[in-house]
C-alpha cells in the first residue's frame, strides 16, 4: 500500500507507455499521497467510481504509477504469477524497516524469502495453532476480569494487550517475568507511533524521519526502539544459553534452525523476525477483534443468533468445537470483509510487459490487489456497506474474491492463528460480559498506520459481567 513510493522509472518510459496505461485521476501526486494518507477509503471509492476496477495512482516517487486492481480475475492473474511474470519483492516494503529491520520475512526477497517462509510456516499451521486454544481463552478471560462493571472502555485499546499477550506467550514462548513486562511495555510504546494518520506520515514520508531530540516524535520513537531492541537481544541471548529443544515456540525453532550449509540464524535475523511477527500479528488482530466485538454489539440480531448458536454447545464449550461454528465463522469473515484490516496486498512488480484487463503494464510497474475495493464489489457482495454474515453461509467465495489475508507467495503467515483468536476471544467476551456501545455510532473506519481501524477506537460501557443467558 504505502510502498508505492519507491519505484523510479525514466521519463522516457512514462511517455512511451502513457497511452496504454490503466486510467488515472488528474490530481497531482502530492495531493494523491495526502488523500491516501488521510482518507484512504473515500479516495479509493472515488477513483473506482471514475476509473473502474483497475486504475493508476500517481504518488510521489511511483513515477510510472502504481496500479490498483480489484477485479477477482485480475487479482488471480497477478497472485498466481507472483513468482513468474510478477515478483513480490520484500525490499519494496522498506517503509516498515524502522519497525521491523531488514532481515524479517516481510523485507526479504526471492530465495531468502522462500527459505524463511519454509522455516516459519509450519509453526503457524492450523494443527499447531489449535494447541493454543486454552491459552487464548485464559488470556482473554484474565483481560475481561480486569474490566469493572460500569466502567467505560475503549475496545481497540483493550484488544491490544490481549493480542499482544497471545503472541508473546503462544508464538514466542516467553515466560511471564520481569523482562516479559518490559518487552510488552516497550512494544506498546514503539507501536504508538503508528496510531493516527498524522503519525503514519512519519512512515509514509521518509523525509520526516528526523531525530530532533527525545521530545520530537521520531526522536522518541528511535529511543523507544533502542530500549526495546536491547530487551529482545537479551531475550535471544538468554534463550540461546538455556536452549530447550523440546519447546515448540517459534523463537526456539528459529534458534535451532540451520540452512542447507549448516548456518543458523544470527541474532540480528532472529531479532528482525521476532519484530516482524509481533508487529504483523498483534496490531492487525487487535483491530479485527475490536471490529468483531463492535459489530456484534451494534447489531442485536447478529448477537442473538451468535448466542443461540453458542448455546447449542451447552455449558461444556470445547474451544475446538467453538472454532468450527458456522455462524461464528460467518461473523468473523464478514468482519474482515467489510473493513479489511489490510486495505491492500503487499505490492507485486511486473517483471516483463504484461496485459491486465487489456491495459499494457510495463515491466517494473507496481501492482497491488485492493482488498478493500474487492470486498466492496456489489456483484459479489450485494449491499456491500451492510454487515451481513449470512453471505458467507449462502455461498463460497474464491480466494481472489475474498482475500483479507492476501494470497500468493506472500499470503499472511498468521492466518490460522488470527482466525482462531478472533473466534475464541469474541466468544469469551460475548459469554462473560455484556457491553453497551456508548461512543459515536456507527463506528467509522480510519487509517491506523498502514492498517484500517475504527476511528477513535470504539467506546463501550461494561454493563454486567458473567453474562449468563446461555445457562
Ligand atoms: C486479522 C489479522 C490479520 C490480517 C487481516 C492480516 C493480513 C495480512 C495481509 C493482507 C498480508 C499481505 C499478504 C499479501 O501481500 O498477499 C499479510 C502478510 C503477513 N502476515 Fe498477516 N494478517 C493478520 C494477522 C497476522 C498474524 C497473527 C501474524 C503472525 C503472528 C501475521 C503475520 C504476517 C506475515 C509474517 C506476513 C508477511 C508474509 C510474507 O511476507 O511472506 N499476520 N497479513
Amino acid at each position: 500500500m504505502v510502498t508505492l513510493l519507491y519505484l523510479r522509472r525514466s521519463g522516457l518510459d512514462i511517455i512511451q507507455n502513457f497511452m496504454t496505461l490503466p486510467p488515472s485521476i488528474n490530481t497531482s501526486s502530492a495531493i494523491q499521497l495526502w488523500q491516501w494518507i488521510s482518507e484512504p477509503l473515500k479516495y479509493l471509492h472515488k477513483y473506482e467510481r471514475q476509473c473502474g476496477d483497475i486504475f493508476r495512482l500517481n504518488m510521489l516517487g511511483a513515477l510510472n504509477g502504481a496500479v490498483m486492481i480489484s477485479n477477482p480475475q485480475t487479482i488471480q492473474q497477478v497472485l498466481t504469477n507472483d513468482t513468474k511474470q510478477f515478483s513480490a519483492p520484500g525490499s519494496i516494503n522498506q517503509i516498515l524497516q524502522p519497525f521491523l529491520g531488514d532481515r524479517g520475512v516481510i523485507l526479504l526477497d526471492g530465495h531468502e524469502h522462500r527459505q524463511r517462509r519454509q522455516l516459519v510456516m509450519p509453526q503457524f499451521h492450523g494443527d499447531k495453532v489449535r494447541g493454543y486454544t486454552d491459552l487464548i481463552c485464559s488470556i482473554s478471560r484474565k483481560a475481561i476480569d480486569r474490566w469493572q462493571v460500569g466502567e467505560t472502555i475503549n475496545l481497540r485499546e483493550q484488544m491490544q494487550p490481549i493480542s499482544l499477550d497471545i503472541i508473546l506467550q503462544t508464538v514466542f514462548g516467553l515466560d511471564r517475568n520481569e523482562r516479559y513486562d518490559l518487552i510488552r511495555e516497550g512494544l506498546v510504546k514503539v507501536a504508538s507511533l503508528i496510531e493516527s494518520p498524522l503519525n503514519a506520515s512519519f512512515l509514509l514520508i521518509p523525509a520526516l524521519q528526523k531525530d530532533l531530540g527525545a521530545w520530537s516524535p521520531w526522536g522518541r520513537f528511535l529511543r523507544d526502539r533502542s530500549a526495546l531492541d536491547r530487551l529482545l537481544y537479551e531475550e535471544i541471548t538468554n534463550r540461546r544459553r538455556n536452549y530447550q529443544s523440546d519447546k515448540t515456540d517459534i523463537l526456539t525453532l528459529l534458534i535451532g534452525a540451520v540452512d542447507a550449509d549448516g548456518h543458523g540464524m544470527n541474532d540480528l535475523e532472529l531479532h528482525d523476525e521476532l519484530m516482524t511477527l509481533l508487529f504483523a500479528g498483534h496490531e492487525t488482530t487487535a483491530t479485527a477483534l475490536a471490529w468483531a466485538v463492535y459489530w456484534v454489539n451494534y447489531l442485536p440480531e447478529v448477537k442473538q443468533k451468535l448466542l443461540t448458536e453458542i448455546a447449542t454447545l451447552g455449558t461444556e464449550r470445547d474451544p475446538i468445537v467453538i472454532s468450527k461454528l458456522p455462524y461464528l465463522n460467518a461473523v468473523c469473515s464478514e468482519t474482515l470483509r467489510i473493513y479489511p484490516v489490510g486495505m491492500l496486498t503487499f505490492p507485486r512488480i511486473a517483471q516483463e510487459p504484461v496485459s491486465l484487463q487489456g491495459y499494457e503494464i510495463a515491466a517494473g510497474t507496481i501492482v497491488s490487489g485492493c482488498i478493500y475495493l474487492t470486498h466492496q464489489r456489489e456483484d459479489l457482495y450485494p449491499e456491500p456497506h451492510l454487515f451481513k454474515p449470512e453471505r458467507f453461509l449462502e455461498r463460497q467465495f474464491s480466494p481472489y474474491e475474498y482475500l483479507p489475508f492476501g494470497g500468493g507467495s506472500r499470503r499472511c503467515l498468521g492466518m490460522a492463528l488470527a482466525q482462531l483468536e478472533l473466534k475464541l476471544v469474541l466468544v469469551e467476551i460475548l459469554t462473560h460480559c455484556q457491553l453497551e456501545l456508548t461512543g459515536t455510532l456507527p463506528a467509522l473506519p480510519a487509517r491506523r498506520g498502514v492498517t484500517l481501524g475504527p476511528k477513535g477506537g470504539i467506546i463501550a460501557k461494561v454493563v454486567s459481567k458473567k453474562y449468563d443467558s446461555l445457562g
